[in-house]
This record gives C-alpha cells, sequence and structure tokens, in this order.
C-alpha cells in the first residue's frame, strides 16, 4: 500500500459560462508502490491538472483517488494539508525555493513544519543535500545556485519528510540536456533506492522508456498505457 496509486474513473471540469470542460476524463489507473510513472502528452493534454490531483492540491468533479492509503478525492483540507507535507513530494518545473534563506534552509523546513526538532531536521537535511549532490553549495542562497542546482535542492526538500510519492511537473523543463539528465538520473536514482513511487510528467521520450509504466494523455484521456498495469496491452502500440 505504501505508495501505491489507485484512480477510478476519475473526472476534471471546468465551467466555462454554460459549457463544462473536461480536462480529465474518466481516468482509471492502478500503479503499484515504488513504480517509476512517466507521463507525456501535448500541452493542454491534462498532465499538471492530474498530478495537482494526485497532489491534493486540487479535487476532482467526479470519481475516486487512492494513494498510499489515503482517500484524497474525499478528504478534508486539514488532512490533505497533512497529506501534502508527509505523504508526498511535489518537484516543479520552477524550484519554488524561498529566496530569503538558503539551499540548507529551504530544505530542512519542511521537515521543522513536520515536527522534526531543529538538530534532527538540520541532520536530515544536510545528508539530502550531500544526497543531491550539492554540499559545497548548501549555504548559498537561490540566485547564487545554477538552474541544476535549484533543481537538485528543490528535489532534495521534496524528500526531506520521506514521502512514499514523488510528484515531479516536467522538472527539468528549465534545463538544458546536460542538466535535465543529471536530474533525472538523481530522481530516477532516488526512486530506485528508497523504494519511492515517482510519477513524472515529461516531454522526454528516452525517459519514458526508463520508467515502469508509461501514460500517454490525449484532451485529459488515457490515449494508452505501457506496462505491468497496462491492461490490455496488445489493444496498445508496440513499445519502442
Ligand atoms: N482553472 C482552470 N480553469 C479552466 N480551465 C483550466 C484550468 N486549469 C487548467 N485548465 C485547462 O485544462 C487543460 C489542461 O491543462 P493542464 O493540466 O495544465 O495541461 P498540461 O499540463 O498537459 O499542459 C488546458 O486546456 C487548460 O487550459
Ligand atoms: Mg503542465
Amino acid at each position: 500500500m505504501e505508495g501505491s496509486i489507485v484512480l477510478k474513473e476519475v473526472t476534471k471540469s471546468y465551467q466555462n459560462g454554460t459549457e463544462s470542460l473536461d480536462v480529465l476524463h474518466n481516468v482509471s489507473l492502478e500503479i503499484p508502490g515504488g513504480a517509476i510513472v512517466v507521463i507525456t502528452g501535448e500541452s493542454g493534454s491534462g498532465k499538471s491538472t492530474l498530478l495537482h490531483l494526485l497532489g491534493g492540491m486540487d479535487k476532482p468533479t467526479k470519481g475516486t483517488i487512492v494513494v498510499a492509503g489515503k482517500d484524497v478525492a474525499h478528504s478534508s483540507e486539514a488532512q490533505l494539508s497533512q497529506y501534502r507535507m508527509k505523504t508526498i513530494g511535489f518537484i516543479f518545473q520552477f524550484h519554488h525555493l524561498l529566496k530569503d534563506f538558503t539551499a540548507l534552509e529551504n530544505v530542512l523546513m519542511p521537515g521543522l513544519l513536520g515536527g522534526l526538532d531543529r538538530n534532527a531536521a538540520q541532520l536530515r537535511a544536510m545528508e539530502l543535500i550531500e544526497r543531491v549532490g550539492i554540499k559545497d553549495r548548501m549555504h548559498a542562497y537561490p540566485t547564487e545556485l545554477s538552474g541544476g542546482e535549484r533543481q537538485r535542492a528543490a528535489v532534495a526538500r521534496a524528500v526531506m519528510n520521506d514521502p512514499g510519492v514523488l510528484l515531479a511537473d516536467e522538472p527539468t523543463g528549465s534545463l538544458d540536456e546536460f542538466h535535465s539528465r543529471e536530474v533525472e538520473q538523481l530522481l530516477f536514482g532516488l526512486s530506485r533506492d528508497l523504494g519511492k513511487t515517482l510519477v513524472l510528467v515529461t516531454h522526454n521520450n528516452r525517459l519514458a522508456r526508463d520508467g515502469d509504466i508509461h501514460l500517454h494523455l490525449t484532451r485529459g484521456r488515457v490515449e494508452w498505457i505501457f506496462g505491468p498495469n497496462g491492461a490490455d496491452s496488445s489493444a496498445f502500440p508496440e513499445k519502442v
């Protein structure tokens, strides 16, 4: 159950005047804990919407979402805020580090909010900073870090409270090819080494091949899915 994700007939609609627009339509999925799931799809196909629903940042219009045994679609705001702090680690396209705090302080902050004492938080944050390869930059402020270093700090911050699930929405979308690879390898490595489920949105098809499950969205629908839970995989094009 740790890190598993189950979606049943999830629809997210927006009301536009009298029209209702389905941004996600009837999405059903089963993802075992520890899997690496790569989501691709054109811009506007609903990738971020899906990640926001998984992250408890938004609620579906219809359907059920159960992540790590928690019914996200039917939780109170207070439960969701706990969920976002403890169960989920979110990495965005832009780092969202707080500019008045050093890399180390940014990483340890969720630990303090999550109830660790200062020493314990500091120790863990330093371990993670080392793990993501920016030990010599830990006292730098975000404006003093390169794009790749900022995303590494953002990754360390996301795993600070030891969440079972990492959600990454185009985390390398603002990096060059070389630094993208580094951050991607870091995320895959963390997921594999620590047994965390990773759901990664990317435009990079090479990454899709390296994950366990590849899901492609088209206009809010799962157009195809490859992997152990790909239902009737014969109905889908060959994985190349
Ligand atoms: N708050 C909103 N109100 C209305 N439409 C929205 C809202 N948020 C997203 N959308 C629409 O939902 C669609 C999917 O958006 P998004 O999930 O961000 O796509 P992607 O991440 O795949 O580019 C887009 O057509 C977008 O315009
Ligand atoms: Mg998006």
